[in-house]
């Protein structure tokens, strides 16, 4: 497996304004979807390409085509950074993934699954919070089992469990996160983390 975390002063900046208790949900909301185009770079950057042929209003030449994309966003936190997604990746198709944790054990609790056809697809999974990792595996395993092959996480905070449990599990994918937090809390927050990343984008509690 390989974990990258990304090393870019915006990416920093918005990660601040992210972990902020003070930033109110339309400020995070956007705040999330600018710090997921660096991950989508970053994510994509040994997409498959095929050359294609085009002419500029000067000469014929290469151009260059992407390969397939679907993306599967683990609900709720996931679709803060999909507007991003659709916004970068041409052509993409997108699936949901909807798991539920146990707020005592934190084994997550699996309520839909739906994914667009991942044959010969980049797949990559939204899941913003890599905490315990349970979720991030629990939708990676289902991608397999849904044929995917080159899975790419995106997360926003990783913890080191979370990372340690995927490297165990699923040692074959990549992870990108925009930091690499300290631990759990007893209730498996990420530490310092940003709290509840679906409450905050969404303004609940
Ligand atoms: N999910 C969250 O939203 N936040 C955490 O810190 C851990 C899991």
């Amino acid at each position: 497996m390989t974990f990258t975390t990304l090393d870019h002063p915006l990416a920093r900046h918005y990660l601040t304004v992210l972990r902020n208790q003070e930033t109110e949900p339309e400020e995070f909301r956007n705040a999330a979807r600018r710090l997921c185009y660096s991950l989508v770079m970053e994510a994509t950057r040994d997409l498959p390409t095929e050359e294609i042929d085009i002419r500029t209003p000067l000469e014929k030449t290469i151009g260059h085509r992407t390969s397939k994309v679907v993306a599967i966003a683990v609900l709720r936190a996931g679709l803060g950074l999909l507007d991003a997604v659709i916004d970068l990746i041409p052509h993409v198709k997108v699936g949901f993934a909807g798991v539920q944790r146990n707020e005592d054990t934190a084994e997550p609790i699996e309520y839909y699954f739906k994914p667009p056809d991942l044959a010969e697809a980049t797949v990559l999974i939204l899941e913003p919070m890599l905490a315990t990792g349970g979720s991030l595996a629990w939708a990676v395993d289902k991608a397999k089992e849904s044929g995917a092959q080159r899975i790419i996480c995106l997360c926003v905070v990783a913890a080191p469990e979370g990372v340690d449990h995927m490297r165990l599990h699923h040692p074959d994918v990549h992870i990108i996160a925009a930091g690499l937090d300290r631990d759990l809390s007893d209730r498996f927050y990420i530490q310092p983390g940003l709290g509840d990343m679906g409450d905050r984008l969404f303004g609940t509690t």
